[in-house]
């Protein structure tokens, strides 16, 4: 089933700023792992369109990868 991303992100700042670094970070020293994880529902697919903006816009390459139940 498709679903709707919200144009719109309310929140996140503290998890947005951890996320950042993590970039910087990365960017500096090389590789990181990061796992989003929360109740269905909760964001993390927001969260992440989030990410992959801000990390486009560093000139990251963008892999995407999906699982199903
Ligand atoms: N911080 C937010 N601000 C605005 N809208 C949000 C925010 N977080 C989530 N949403 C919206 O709520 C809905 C559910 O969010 P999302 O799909 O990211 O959840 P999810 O945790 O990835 O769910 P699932 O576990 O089912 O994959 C979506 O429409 C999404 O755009
Ligand atoms: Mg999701």
């Amino acid at each position: 089933m498709a679903s709707f991303i919200t144009p719109v992100l309310v929140g996140r700042s503290a998890e947005l700023q951890q996320l950042e670094e993590a970039l910087v970070a990365v960017q500096a020293e090389g590789g990181r792992c990061i796992r989003v994880s929360g109740e269905a529902g909760i964001g993390k697919s927001r969260l992440l369109a989030e990410l992959r903006d801000r990390a486009v816009a560093r000139n990251f390459a963008i892999l995407v990868g999906r699982c199903f139940e």
